[in-house]
């Protein structure tokens, strides 16, 4: 399937921060099976994240404040990407700037020594540390970051990766298509936190941190169901799917590809079993091509 200049086997990718960089998986996945991957968020220099409690289990969703911890964009390229791009599946790469100019030389960076991507995911849904609130809260830094990444990174389809923090994110996806990005994936996180009533004290080390899994389900549909109605950019959902009947939700309200993240801590062949049951679902509403099914939904 194709949608923007992205090319993909099938529409069921797992998404970053959810899968390592693959290898810590092999042994449970067959990758072959898969839409794609996306690995961990790399940054410009190493990132050791947040101070421990980094995750918490809440009585719906799951926490996290990893705080991108990570070996860097030079480390990616050198030591994660040779054996990505072994992989027989699509490697969408995925990065996040502390500042605009920092996602630009990141993105040159992939351009000149990315090589075996299939694509690359801008997490622009971390806190821009020159202005302090998330890149993506704003639709003209959005557009300028994907614009400049763009020129950068030319060869590469582009897909912006949207916070759901923002109280209208329509703007911003129209912004990233405006910027000249392929997809957008909808949604990050949900900003939250958990409270340890005895000690007084917030449960994670960075006090706020993102919700996820199956209880962000319905927020992540109203966002792509919102991101749908503008018809100007193909959408990648993510946001709580762990089953055929996610994935089949989101498709019949716009998304063309998914993303499954916090369901791999629990169960990592989910996507595959998703995978392989996706064809007769798609019959039972008569099509045969998930593009035949993408936005169908009444209103
Ligand atoms: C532990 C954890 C780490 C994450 N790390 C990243 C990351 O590094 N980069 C990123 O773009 N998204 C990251 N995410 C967000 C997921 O990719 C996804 O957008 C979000 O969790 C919603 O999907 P889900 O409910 O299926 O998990 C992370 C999520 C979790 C739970």
């Amino acid at each position: 399937m194709t949608f923007g200049r992205l090319r993909l086997r099938n529409p069921v990718l797992v998404a970053s921060g959810t899968f390592g960089y693959a290898r810590e998986m092999a042994l449970f996945v067959d990758f072959a099976k898969l839409g794609g991957v996306v690995p961990k968020t790399v940054t410009a220099a190493p990132r050791a994240g947040n101070t421990p409690p980094r995750t918490v289990e809440t009585a719906s969703g799951m926490l996290n404040a990893i705080g991108l911890d990570n070996d860097g964009l030079d480390h990616f390229l050198a030591h994660h990407l040779p054996y990505l791009r072994t992989l027989p599946t699509a490697v969408v790469g995925n990065i996040a700037g502390k500042t605009e100019d920092e996602f630009v030389e990141m993105a040159a960076k992939v351009h000149t020594g990315g090589q075996g991507l299939a694509a690359l995911e801008l997490n622009l849904s971390c806190p821009n540390v020159a202005g302090g609130t998330d890149f993506a809260t704003d639709p003209d830094v959005t557009r300028r970051i994907v614009r400049r990444c763009r020129d950068a990174c030319p060869d590469l389809p582009l897909v912006a990766k949207l916070t759901p923090n923002v109280t209208d994110i329509q703007k911003v996806a129209a912004a990233a298509a405006d910027g000249g990005a392929d997809a957008v994936s909808a949604v990050n996180t949900f900003v939250g936190m958990a409270v340890d009533w005895k000690r007084r004290r917030p449960v994670l080390g960075n006090v706020t941190g993102g919700l996820s899994g199956p209880a962000i389900k319905p927020l992540a549909l109203r966002a792509v169901w919102r991101i749908a109605r503008l018809k100007a950019i193909p959408i990648i959902a993510v946001g709580g799917i762990a089953t055929l009947d996610d994935v089949m939700e989101f498709l019949v309200t716009g998304a063309s590809a998914v993303q499954v993240g916090t369901a791999n801590f629990y169960d990592p062949t989910a996507s595959v079993r998703i995978v392989d049951a996706l064809p007769d679902a798609l019959r039972t509403l008569g099509a045969e091509r998930v593009a035949d099914v993408v936005g169908t939904m009444s209103p």
